[in-house]
């Protein structure tokens, strides 16, 4: 993949060993020529990936700590493009840590995107599909769809509301200091490392691998509200790919644009998730007795989460936008991403 000058990319990005960062990393080594330099306060999703020569710099630290500033002002002068992923993306911790949430996905972040302002970098955002709130069903659209959330007392939307404010300030930043942009919306991005077993076990992990580890060591899963709630599941390879055509941005075309990146096709209830990961898992030889036991158990919202909880019934991406500007689209169905997903953790030896 070539960038639009056909010059190599440098890239920086905060949060790589996480989840998007880690998977995009592996994706940008293995498919363009691009140097990459990151930040993080943890690097064991990067050790194979840290010897790789376009692997420029790595500084390991604590994005709140002031030592590090100077050594993100220096990537950030140094690289072409700038992905600030470093975040809290878990609701358990948008009810328990709501100002931690907003302290690092709003202030921290906010002085990244100030400096590519100064210094006339390129901002790639990672926004989030938990600012359209609670829609009234369909596609949600990027340009035209209405955002929003419930009440203050529901601590889960400080999450959606500090990313929909850097949306806001990135768009304006745009508008007034000619700031290059791009946004881009994850709808439950799906795979290995997601969240790890140590998050599931204090109730933590996002809905697939907090399901995964209580079929294994909780007899099965806990339905919230019935699991009849829904969401549309994207596999983090299709996902990554989505990316590498937003930073490629060829002929410019993804400046100053806001992309959905999900999987429409892949809309399901949480109770219907569930099933296929049951069976998903009977199906792999060190999980399958434990996964024919599984039951499915009912719990209320306040019961599981507390009463700081809220959620959307819905939640389908339209990708046209993405697709018709950058020429992608989903490819890979719900059952084929609980497979992948489950087959790692059997290889990591969980059981
Ligand atoms: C997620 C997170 O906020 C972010 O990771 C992200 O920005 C965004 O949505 C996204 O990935 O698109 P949510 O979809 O609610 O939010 O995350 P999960 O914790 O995975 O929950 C999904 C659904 O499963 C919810 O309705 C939840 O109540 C339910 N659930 C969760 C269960 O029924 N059982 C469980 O054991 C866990």
């Amino acid at each position: 993949m070539k960038s639009k000058s056909g010059k190599s990319l440098k890239i920086f990005i905060t949060g790589i060993n996480g989840f998007i960062g880690s998977h995009l990393t592996e994706a940008i080594f293995t498919q363009t020529d691009w140097r990459v330099s990151g930040f993080d306060m943890r690097s064991d999703n990067l050790d194979e990936l840290l010897r790789s020569d376009n692997f420029v710099s790595f500084k390991q630290g604590d994005i709140f700590d002031k030592e590090y500033r100077a050594y993100i002002k220096k990537q950030i002068k140094w690289c072409d493009v700038a992905l600030p992923l470093a975040g809290i993306a878990k609701p358990a911790y948008y009810l328990k840590k709501p100002l931690w949430t907003f302290e690092l996905d709003f202030e921290q972040n906010l002085k990244i995107v100030r400096a590519c302002v100064d210094l006339g970098k390129r901002l790639i955002f990672p926004s989030t599909s938990e600012v359209y709130g609670m829609n009234d069903g369909g596609e949600l659209l990027e340009d035209t769809s209405p955002l929003t959330v419930g009440p203050v007392s529901k601590t889960r939307w400080i999450y959606s509301c500090s990313k929909q404010m850097m949306d806001r300030i990135i768009f304006a930043y745009g508008q007034e200091r000619d700031l290059r942009f791009s946004i881009f919306r994850p709808f439950n991005w799906t795979g290995p490392r997601l969240d790890t077993f140590e998050d599931a076990k204090e109730g933590t992990a996002r809905v697939v691998t907090q399901m995964i580890y209580d079929i294994l060591n909780r007899g099965g899963v806990t339905l919230v509200g019935g699991g009849s709630h829904r969401r549309s599941f994207t596999w983090i390879g299709d996902a990554t790919d989505a990316l590498l055509r937003v930073i490629a941005n060829d002929s410019g075309r993804a400046d100053g644009e806001i992309f959905n990146i999900g999987n429409p096709a892949n809309n399901c209830s949480i109770k219907e998730l569930a099933e296929t990961l049951i069976d998903e898992m009977k199906r792999i030889p060190a999980f399958s007795e434990r996964a024919s036991r599984a039951v499915l158990k009912d719990m209320s919202a306040g019961d599981f989460y507390g009463s700081a909880y809220d959620d959307m019934r819905d939640r389908v991406p339209s990708v046209s936008k993405i697709e018709h500007t950058l020429g992608w689209s989903p490819s890979t169905p719900t059952k084929d991403i609980l497979r992948m997903t489950a087959e790692y953790y059997a290889h990591s030896g969980v059981l």
